[in-house]
């Protein structure tokens, strides 16, 4: 099998912000395509993205340039490829543009192609994208069972993502005690509609942010978590047994002059200050997970978080680790956190994320495959987390469709599996008295 043409073209996100779509062509004339995301709060040590600050354009955010990057220097040097040889693909393409950053094709330029190139592979071998995907993670090793990712649904957005909302960026429920997606999928649409009604009740906004979760303007940092508890109770759910809570705090979005700056609750708080709220909320919901709870370069404070934390719940780096395997390492030797999201755009191609994964994985580390706030229908990453048996996966609300499109793939994936099908099991439980 070979690609006989690679074309892109500049499309819209979920934001309304120009975006890339990868188009490759086989010799069978069969073509596949794939479209990549793009992040608001972004960490400053992600590869670049390409976009063309014409102000005339978009107010700069066009992607014409690395539409043309694709369009007139990735297509020659790819074309003729078996589409299987991801890896040396992607070589290729790292090797042609020749920066760290990815900062002269832009790393979306060579994801879109690098993820387009994936499907192509898929259907080159008359598979599923997932088993493709597990293939080029373990290629010498005999097929693994694989399971369906436990979601992390934002329900509460805030941060850059909801401005006027709260300074913790997400709130998000995990239906922990499900048992298959179907359940968990259900579970947490029923408590998005009865958090929604709650909302209504006490007269507050129930419009949604980026990810699709409601934003509304509430008196403290600590006040969703409230909500989100009596939301799961009301549906009838037991917290911390079937449902959990998992916080991205998003920090370095707040942190400003050594500090953290509460708008919320008019409060600035130090590292230490910060920790222990997040220990004292831990106390009092059922609270699993807490993503960049500092700010991205503040590995001394994220060791101390894991240790304070870690061995209770989960502690995960985004813009700490930018799905990078050299601050992933140092991260493994700081113990600064013990689990890592994974945002293919923040590296910029397919095979340097499965790096990552694997490393990630060998050394114990919990890994969550993750959406952008500004994401496309395209679901690859439903296929990702079940093919690199991730565990689990951050792809928004119970609305909006660019949200929607992952869990309805992920539920098609488990219809697919059929009997072989199971919910990922969490590691880490919650330890507060509301269980
Ligand atoms: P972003 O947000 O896509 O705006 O970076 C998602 C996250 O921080 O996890
Ligand atoms: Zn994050």
């Amino acid at each position: 099998m070979q690609i006989i043409n690679l074309t892109a073209a500049e499309i819209l996100d979920s934001r309304g912000n120009p975006t890339i779509q990868a188009t490759v062509k086989l010799n069978t004339e069969l073509t596949t395509t794939a479209a990549v995301p793009a992040g608001a709060s972004t960490g400053t040590h992600e590869a670049l993205e390409l976009r063309d600050q014409d102000p005339k354009r978009y107010h700069g955010k066009g992607v014409l340039k690395a539409v043309a990057n694709i369009n007139e220097q990735i297509a020659p040097a790819i074309i003729g490829f078996d589409p299987v040889q991801q890896a040396q693909i992607d070589r290729v393409m790292i090797e042609l543009d020749g920066s760290d950053h990815k900062k002269n094709l832009g790393a979306n330029a060579i994801l879109a192609v690098s993820l387009a190139v994936a499907r192509a592979g898929a259907l080159a071998k008359n598979q599923p994208l997932y088993l493709h995907l597990a293939q080029l993670l373990h290629p010498d090793a005999a097929q693994q069972p694989l399971s369906l990712p436990i979601p992390m649904m934002n329900v509460l957005n805030g941060g850059k993502h909801a401005l006027g909302a709260s300074d913790l960026q997400e709130y998000m429920i995990m239906p922990i005690g499900a048992t298959d997606l179907q359940s968990a999928v259900r579970w947490g649409a029923e408590i998005f509609h009865t958090l929604g009604k709650i909302l209504q009740k006490h007269h507050h906004a129930t419009t949604v942010g980026d990810e699709g979760g409601y934003a509304p303007q509430l008196k403290s940092n600590e006040a969703p978590l409230k909500l989100i508890l009596q939301a799961i109770e009301t549906a009838g759910y037991k917290p911390g047994k079937q449902i959990s809570i998992a916080l991205d705090a998003a920090a370095s979005e707040f942190y400003q002059d050594h500090h953290y700056q509460f708008q919320a609750e008019q409060q600035v708080l130090t590292t230490a200050e910060l920790i222990n709220r997040y220990a004292s909320w831990t106390k009092k919901y059922p609270i699993v997970s807490i993503e960049d709870g500092l700010a991205e370069d503040d590995w001394q404070g994220f060791s101390q978080l894991t240790t304070q934390l870690g061995e209770r719940i989960q502690i995960v780096g985004d813009d700490l680790f930018v799905t990078h395997p050299e601050r992933l390492k140092k991260g493994l030797d700081l113990q600064a956190a013990n689990s890592i999201l994974i945002k293919p755009n923040q590296i910029g191609s397919l095979t340097e994320t499965l790096t990552t994964i694997k490393l990630a994985q060998n050394h114990g580390f919990t890994t969550i495959i993750s959406h952008r706030s500004g994401e496309t229908s395209d679901p690859f990453i439903a296929d990702l987390a079940v093919g690199t048996n991730a565990g689990q996966i951050k792809t928004g609300s119970l609305s909006r469709s660019e949200r929607i499109a992952k869990y309805n793939r992920l539920m098609e994936i488990e219809r697919q599996l059929g009997e072989q099908a199971s919910l990922a099991q969490f590691g880490f439980t919650a330890v507060s008295d509301n269980q």
